[in-house]
């Protein structure tokens, strides 16, 4: 008789978010009158930008043609996008980073899911609390656990490293270094960040403990600040201690597209290994590339006219965070980041739990958010709103819930 992989069953019944979807069908189907606003995972709500549907158009055109057709493409992505990455995201911040060390692919979802098989099952993990749930899912569904901790709702082998507002949503660096740590910053979901100094900080730290980081810069587009790090090949040693995830998700609008990349640098060691070698045979084994059209769509997003575009977009979607953050701190809400990210954290009311305020929310207001508790036990008390929906209805959101 065969047998399942028994991890999965340590995990929670479904992915948060789709559990959060499927309370929200409930009440839709119970209250067919109410108009919802979905303000709860972070979907962009813009359509693709004028140029970049151009190029996707241009190179679906040219996959009808004999001459011009693409199959199989390279197992790392091709050469025309990973150059434009290599020179916009890296060489023009002052980053060495190198074509042979990028990794082209469908999301950093995937790529953040799928790093961790490269890596012994014994490692221990270390995350921020709240954390982006697929960091830790991912881990638990490979045997990385240790025993659980009902009470506090933990697994032994992962440390937690809790980010409230008495930290200033910063983390700790662990006493005992965790062997893999995962940082998303602009965070998700706190909407909070680092300046480049904290962030050299865990860098050091990395290097000193032999921890590898796991840096997670899917909201970089968003920063406004000029100290905060737009990579983390900025800090000094970052080379020799850290992997990137970056997605064209939340600064182009792929998340119905889906391209991301993964940079793996080849000073980065286990011993004589190299991990890009590890990462390089992984992809090359179990992927086939992202599809031509959608890179082709990718390169354009570099492009002086994508960009210009794509400025407007990530304006767009800041206004809302704005009026979102003001809409609230009216109203008397305790209200976190917003400002380097789309993202919106606020303390829930009256002591409420988060899931209770998401029911009320829901119930009241008919808006939808996502409860602080589904990232983690430190999330517990918090709710998160994102500015990725349209300007007209964060207004008619933030309306409802100024009248509640
Ligand atoms: C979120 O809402 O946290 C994200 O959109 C989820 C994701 O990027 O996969």
């Amino acid at each position: 008789m065969f047998k399942i992989n028994e991890n999965y069953l340590k995990l929670q019944g479904s992915y948060l978010f789709s559990a959060i979807d499927k309370k929200v069908r409930n009440f839709i189907e119970e209250n067919p009158h109410r108009k919802v606003i979905r303000l709860g995972i972070g979907d962009v709500t813009q359509p693709l930008a004028p140029t970049i549907l151009k190029a996707l158009r241009k190179a679906v055109d040219e996959m009808g043609e004999k001459e011009t057709f693409h199959g199989y493409g390279p197992d790392l992505g091709y050469e025309f996008l990973r150059k434009a990455i290599v020179e916009k995201d890296y060489k023009k911040r002052g980053c060495d980073i190198e074509i042979d060390e990028i990794f082209v692919s469908d999301g950093a979802k995937c790529d953040a899911g799928n790093i961790q098989e490269i890596f012994s099952i014994e490692n221990t993990i270390g995350v921020c609390d709240p954390v982006y749930p697929v960091y830790v899912d991912s881990n638990v569904m490979a045997g990385r656990t240790g025993t659980y901790d009902k009470d506090k709702e933990t697994w032994s082998q992962v440390t937690y490293m809790p980010c409230t507002m008495e930290n200033h949503f910063i983390p700790e660096l662990p006493k005992k270094a965790p062997d893999m740590i995962y940082l998303c910053f602009p965070n998700n979901p706190t909407g909070t960040t680092l300046t480049k100094e904290q962030l050299q900080r865990w860098v050091d730290y990395g290097n000193k403990e032999g921890a590898i980081l796991l840096f997670d810069a899917a909201y970089e587009a968003y920063i406004s600040q000029e100290d905060v790090p737009h990579s983390i090949y900025e800090c000094e040693g970052a080379k020799t201690c850290a992997i990137e995830l970056k997605s064209f998700s939340k600064n182009a609008g792929f998340t119905g597209t889906r391209l991301g990349y993964t940079v793996v640098p080849k000073d980065l060691k286990c011993g004589e290994v190299s991990l890009n070698t590890l990462w390089a045979r992984r992809h090359g084994t179990k992927y086939n590339g992202a599809p031509y059209i959608i890179q082709r769509a990718g390169e354009a997003v570099y492009s002086k006219e994508g960009q210009k575009e794509l400025r407007v977009q990530i304006a767009n979607y800041m206004k809302n965070a704005a009026y979102i953050s003001k809409g609230l701190k009216e109203a008397g809400y305790e209200v976190f980041g917003g400002i380097n990210a789309p993202y919106i954290w606020m303390k829930t009311p009256d002591k409420m739990t988060s899931w209770e305020f998401f029911d009320y929310l829901l119930k009241e207001a008919g808006v939808v958010g996502t409860p602080g508790a589904g990232f983690g036990p430190s999330g517990e008390g918090y709710f998160r709103l994102t500015a990725f929906g349209s300007y007209e209805n964060t207004v008619e959101a933030m309306d409802r819930i100024r009248k509640l």
